[in-house]
């Protein structure tokens, strides 16, 4: 910890200092482009009683937050053993990542002053979640008003977020002793916290409403390497293709190279905290009792498909394009450019509204720059089926990226709550808008017209409601040194 007072505007080493490749970066913080990938993850929403205090925690809890190196490291040997064993291996690990929101910055900065104007041009950032809600569709029962937290003031303003992740409960226990320890010395006090859990059995890799979720993720040039054989990444093609790493980590080359930023942002990412409650009777009725609305042959299990894009084992509604021929549910190799209106993926899906994939007709020049790389966990118990259980369960989604406003903005706002997305072809019928995202957008109506005839419109209030949301920035390891 250091009280030098312009920190942390000042590092200018790090530009100058050699980067290690990104697969064996240090410098980066673990879960931006390396998941943690764990079965337990604590988040915890923490407040600074002041700037020394939060200085001297986050120094203290410095040497426990995990690098891009590390992560990526354990991931390796994980895949690599279970495909030698053919089984998960017996590996276990923690891992901790730190972010810091507006104020949190604001409250640990040596030079608040530099750092705001350094921020001009992260306006999102700056506003935070809570006052961004109103254009992302975050009314009413969704409204700032009723989050648990992102929203309060005083000393219920969040200043950091921590995430701690472990594969096993005694692994998680044992770290947070040790954090609640660091956490009291320091007088840090917690705004809220929460616990994401994998669901178990056969949904383990689902999210509560059943679908199998974690598929379809940005390849990053650099970091991630072509598969084509295992339908991996390829380049240049639209479902797979890998992205410049500017797109989610500040500092290195992006798609349109406007992702700039001052130096000590290098080797940091934006990201975002949304505790998304999931009404699963709520929704299980909605698909049953649509079928109603359609002619031809629908049932719940295709109409829940035509809402999120895949049936509930990942397998995606689109036909596979290039040379693959579909191997496996989590066939990502897919783009739409066959389907202009939906007759295989209706437009109304969720998995083809926040990623369109072919995307001509969109009126965009700059289609991978709007890529989100999504490391969301479920939180709450497993719905056992039947009536609502009146339980608390839904989806921590976090999403890292360079660009609030370009990337999860966009997508939340303009493409899942936005009825006139895609903006429809005045000369043909090409890319008719029809309807809202389902999962994750605003109630209201949705045309299905399907290829073999069967069409109908759904007609569904919001299962999907925000109970708490954030901005903050996860620092690189070198600029949290010298906070
Ligand atoms: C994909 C569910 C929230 C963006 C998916 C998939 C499921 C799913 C089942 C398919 C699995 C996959 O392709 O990886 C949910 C649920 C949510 C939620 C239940 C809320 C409770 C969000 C939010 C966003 C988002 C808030 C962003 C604003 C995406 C994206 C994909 C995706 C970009 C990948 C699409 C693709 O590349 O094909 N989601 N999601 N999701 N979701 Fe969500």
């Amino acid at each position: 910890m250091t009280t030098t007072p312009t920190r942390p505007t000042a590092v200018p080493s790090i530009e100058q200092l050699p980067q290690p490749k990104l697969r064996t970066n240090t410098d980066i913080q673990g879960n931006i482009l390396a998941a943690f990938n764990k079965d337990f993850t604590d988040f915890r929403y923490l407040h600074f009683p002041d700037a020394a205090k939060g200085r001297g925690w986050l120094s203290a809890i410095l040497n426990t937050v995990a690098t891009t190196n590390e992560t990526e490291d354990f991931n390796e040997q994980y895949s690599l053993a279970r495909r030698a064993f053919g089984r998960d291996p017996a590996l276990t690990t923690v891992r901790c990542g730190v972010s810091l929101t507006f104020e949190g910055l604001m409250t640990v900065a040596g030079d608040p002053d530099q750092v705001k104007k350094d921020l001009s041009g992260f306006p999102a950032f700056c506003a935070g979640a809570a006052a961004r809600a109103g254009d992302l569709g975050d009314a009413d029962e969704s409204g700032p008003e009723h989050w648990l937290f992102g929203a309060g003031t005083g000393d219920k303003a969040v200043h950091a977020v921590l995430i701690v992740a472990a594969d096993t409960e005694e692994l998680l226990k044992e770290k947070l002793k040790n954090l609640d320890a660091v956490e009291n010395a320091h007088r840090i006090t917690r705004v809220h916290m929460d616990q994401g859990r994998t669901l178990t059995g056969p949904l383990k890799g689902h999210e509560h409403f059943g679908y199998k979720d974690g598929i379809s993720q940005p390849g990053v040039k650099d970091f991630h390497r072509e598969d084509p054989e295992n339908e991996g990444f390829r380049d240049n093609h639209t479902g797979t293709e890998l992205i410049e790493p500017g797109e989610f980590v500040f500092g290195h080359k992006s798609e349109a190279g406007d992702r700039k930023a001052p130096a000590w942002m290098k080797n940091g990412s934006l990201q975002v905290v949304r505790r998304l409650r999931q009404d699963v009777a709520g929704w299980n009725k909605a698909v049953v009792e649509g079928v109603k609305n359609f002619t031809g042959t629908m049932d719940p299990d295709r109409l829940g498909a035509c809402l999120v894009g895949r049936a509930k084992d990942g397998t995606p509604l689109a036909p596979p394009t290039g040379t693959l021929t579909g191997i496996g549910s989590d066939r990502n190799d897919f783009d739409y450019e066959n389907d202009p209106i939906g007759q295989h993926t209706p437009w109304v899906a969720h998995i083809r509204r926040t990623h369109p994939r072919a995307f001509a007709g969109i009126g965009d020049d700059k289609p991978k720059s709007h890529r989100l790389m999504r490391r969301g966990i479920p939180y709450g118990p497993e719905f056992q089926g039947g009536a609502d259980d009146g339980k608390d369960r839904g989806l921590m989604f976090v999403c890292y990226g360079t660009s609030l406003e370009m990337q999860f903005e966009l997508v939340q706002q303009h493409w899942a709550n936005d009825p006139n997305f895609p903006p429809g072809d005045p000369t043909g019928d090409a890319h008719v808008p029809n309807g809202l995202d389902k999962v994750i957008g605003l109630a209201g109506k949705a045309e299905i017209g399907l290829a073999d005839g069967t069409a109908g419109t759904v007609d569904m209030k919001r299962f999907v409601r925000t109970t708490g949301a954030l901005y903050a920035f996860t620092p690189s390891i070198s600029t949290l040194r010298l906070l």
